[in-house]
């Protein structure tokens, strides 16, 4: 979604901005702004990239200590300059830059255009500023009470940074839905909707909770409660380190991303798992043993990939904790009434831990009177918050706009949720899962050898760049990983894919294979070997092309299949985690071929805090 970063200190304001706008730029890139407050407020926006807003502030006069700056991915009116964030008051006293929905704009547009208000622009941000303004005009109250009025008066999700040129020494921020953080500095803050252009200057930060508007000055801040009551902040120390968010010498993030998974997913294993003693532990969830005993039903909810995810967790936990599992996408699953009783456990799965969706699942689970927990990467983020309990996926920060590092410390996480309920219910043995944590153990090294088939997966790669469409096939767990891999290859190569059960194709895709399709089957050595094995006949009998990942040694597919990435031998529950790693190689080798933007690609955002 939007990306918002804000300055109040000693130093120029704009190359922090700036800078922290390219580090956000990930939640959307069609527009960006910023605006400095030098004397008087100054706004430069256009549509485009933030290297688009630098070359076009090339040259002008850009002093000022106090700062903010708008990366937007467009949700009211299109990619515009005019549309761009910040937006200004009638009087050009206020602007202001935003991230969220005002859902009742036109009802407060439409009362402020028959008082004579001019907008300039299509979006419900400007009405909120237009609304301030009003509120001022009316009630001759200062900015920080008007701001405060206003916000009591909108419906929807938001967070914002506001100034006005009548108190120039002020920022203020407001979160209600959408993420707000505050940078603690020594004589300076900062504000941003994650803490990646902060770190930089410093580690400690605030979270602003729902409901909370900052006041900040250059050494003060004053934390209310929109019913205006003074709330005491909570310091939080970061746990990031700055070539976190860097490309460390890789081409793009994503590849970066993909060769993180050994170390992402031995992280997300640490000190969770004994596999000498067989012993699962997983603090976030502990204390609620007995609920995970007796739990009737789990719930999935999610969306994109971390669905996919979903929908692994669901062979793992139906296999060997024994409890029904249903994988909902989180923006159906709250329009449809569902059934959700008390005995229910929902489990959240998202990286980012703010999307919208996702969110509105959970409070509507949570007034069924489920239990919630969340798996979520974003330490400190919305949902985390709004969970009974949870386990983190510590993958660290993900920039690259496709899923991959997330995935699997998803799938990871999820498996250890498996193993840990049938702990807890005794569903599985003691010697099973001495046997399976074992070689879970074992999966970075193995990832690591995945990734060895790079230079291979170009190749093949290069032969289906200019393919139209692709499709994924997959059975069992390896379905989830087929979707998965048609949604890289579409996110990033904007390549038709379709994943699909291989039992199915026969049901339909069938008829779209000719000597054009190049058709990824996921056909390990595992239980469903022979029959995927009679689908990759079936593709081949009708001219398709076959690209088969392999358990390592295979030769019957290998006689057959047009190619084979070979991945290294495992535990079926573990496949995911390894067919994963050839699929993405795919993807971004196609996409890099094709000149695409892998890492941000077009009309997505990695954070989606919109439903
Ligand atoms: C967006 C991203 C996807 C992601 C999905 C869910 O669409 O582009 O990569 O899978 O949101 O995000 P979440 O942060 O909840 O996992």
């Amino acid at each position: 979604m939007c990306g918002i970063v804000g300055y109040i200190g000693y130093r120029d304001a704009y190359p922090i901005v700036i800078k922290g706008l390219h580090r956000l730029e990930y939640r959307g890139y069609d527009s960006a702004g910023v605006a400095l407050i030098d004397k008087d407020i100054k706004v430069y926006k256009k549509a485009g990239k933030v290297s688009d807003l630098e070359e076009f502030v090339k040259g002008v006069n850009l002093h000022g200590t106090i700062g903010m700056g708008h990366t937007r991915w467009a949700t009211h009116g299109a990619p515009s300059d005019r549309n761009s964030h910040p937006h200004s008051s009638g009087d050009r006293r206020l602007t202001i830059i935003h991230n969220g929905i005002i859902e009742n704009y036109a009802v407060i547009k439409e009362a402020l255009l028959a008082k004579g208000h001019v907008f300039l622009s299509d979006t419900d941000t400007e009405v909120l500023i237009h609304l301030v303004e009003d509120i001022q005009k009316e009630t001759g109250l200062d900015i920080r009470e008007a701001v405060r009025v206003a916000l009591n008066k909108v419906i929807g999700a938001y967070a914002i940074v506001i100034m006005s040129s009548d108190e120039p020494d002020q920022l203020i921020a407001a979160r209600k839905g959408s993420p707000l953080v505050i940078g603690v500095g020594e004589g300076e803050y900062f504000v941003a909707s994650d803490a990646t252009p902060i770190v930089e200057y410093t580690k400690n930060v605030i979270y602003l909770n729902d409901n909370e508007i900052a006041y900040i000055r250059r050494d003060d801040l004053l934390i209310k409660n929109i019913d205006n009551t003074v709330q005491t902040p909570y310091i939080h120390e970061l746990d990031l380190k700055l070539e976190m968010l860097e490309k460390g010498g890789y081409d793009h993030f994503m590849l970066k991303e993909i060769y993180e998974q050994p170390r992402s997913i031995r992280d997300c294993m640490r000190g969770r798992i004994y596999p000498k003693i067989g012993k699962v532990q997983l603090g976030g969830i502990k204390e609620y043993t007995d609920k995970l005993k007796n739990v009737d039903r789990i719930l999935i909810v999610a969306c994109g990939t971390s669905w996919h995810a979903g929908l692994v967790g669901e062979y793992l936990i139906e296999e060997y904790a024994r409890v029904p599992v249903e994988v909902e996408y989180a923006s159906e699953f709250r329009y449809r009434n569902p059934i959700i009783t008390e005995r229910d456990l929902v489990i959240a799965i998202s990286q980012s831990g703010e999307t919208a969706d996702t969110m509105a699942a959970i409070e509507l689970a949570k007034e069924k009177g489920a239990t919630i927990f969340g798996v979520c990467n974003v330490v400190g983020a919305s949902i985390p918050r709004i969970t009974h309990a949870g386990v983190y996926t510590h993958a660290g920060p993900e920039i690259g706009v496709a899923s991959t590092k997330a995935f699997t410390a998803q799938v990871t996480v999820l498996t250890l949720i498996a193993f840990y309920i049938a702990q807890q219910r005794g569903t599985i043995t003691q010697s099973k899962l001495i046997e399976l944590l074992t070689q879970l153990n074992e999966i970075p090294e193995l990832v690591e050898k995945a990734l060895q088939s790079n230079d291979h997966v170009k190749e093949i790669a290069a032969k289906f760049k200019d393919s139209r469409n692709c499709l994924f096939l997959g059975r069992g767990s390896s379905f989830p990983v087929a979707l998965e891999g048609a949604l890289k290859l579409k996110e990033i190569s904007y390549i038709h894919a379709e994943g699909y059960p291989a039992a199915e194709m026969k049901h339909g895709p069938i008829a779209l294979i000719d000597e054009e399709m190049p058709v990824v089957f996921i056909a390990t050595k595992h239980s469903s070997y022979e029959k995927v094995i009679s689908n990759i006949q079936e593709v081949k009998a009708r001219g398709g092309k076959v690209i088969a990942i392999v358990t390592e040694g295979d030769t019957d597919v290998k006689a057959m299949a047009d190619y084979v990435i070979e991945i290294p031998q495992t535990d079926e529950a573990f496949v995911p985690l390894l067919a994963t790693i050839p699929l993405q190689l795919i993807s971004y080798h196609i996409a890099v071929m094709r000149g695409c933007n892998v890492d941000q690609p077009r009309n997505l955002a990695k954070s989606v805090t919109v439903e």
